[in-house]
């Protein structure tokens, strides 16, 4: 029971930042302890972690850009993924989709949420920055943080 109360805040999470305009696989059904989501890729293949993913130095910044739109739309929604690296995103015809949601931190209630905001943006830069893109994790997730506070997040 605890198990599926678990899945069901998956689920829900899936919906509402789908819902959000987050690239998130569309949610489809939720059937007692499984979720029902749209699978990215093709016949051929599944598409490819972006670990496992090449990335040019050109497209890494657009990548990167589009990483931090997503987790400002989680932010706008009181989430954080909690979880993001190169291992939960998925890159497939050029875009990045967000994947792997069960431990989605409340970003409100929990008092590590800015924390682990910041161990998220961290993760996804060590990545990015091999690749030419310059940035301070803490200072985004400052910046980022301050807004949210503020309530003057927007989707840019
Ligand atoms: N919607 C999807 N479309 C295509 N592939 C997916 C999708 N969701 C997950 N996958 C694939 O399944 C793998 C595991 O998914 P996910 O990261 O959600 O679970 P996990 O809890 O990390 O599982 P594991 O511990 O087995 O890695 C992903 O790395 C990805 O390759
Ligand atoms: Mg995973």
């Amino acid at each position: 029971m605890v198990f599926e109360d678990w899945v069901g805040q998956e689920y829900a999470n899936l919906c509402v930042l789908y819902r959000a305009g987050a690239d998130v696989p569309e949610p489809i059904q939720q059937c007692g302890s499984a979720i029902l989501m749209d699978y990215i890729g093709d016949a051929v293949r599944p598409a490819p972690m972006l670990i496992g993913a090449t990335v040019s130095y050109e497209e890494a910044q657009r990548l990167f850009d589009q990483a931090m739109r997503n987790i400002r739309i989680f932010l706008m929604k009181d989430r954080v993924h909690g979880d993001l690296s190169p291992y939960n995103m998925l890159l497939w015809k050029g875009r990045l989709v967000i994947i792997d949601l069960p431990q989605v931190v409340h970003a409100r209630w929990n008092d590590e949420a800015f924390k682990v905001l910041q161990r998220d943006i961290e993760n996804i830069l060590q990545f990015f920055s091999r690749r030419g893109v310059k940035a301070s994790a803490s200072q985004l997730a400052i910046d980022l943080w301050t807004r949210y506070r503020r309530g003057e997040l927007e989707i840019e």
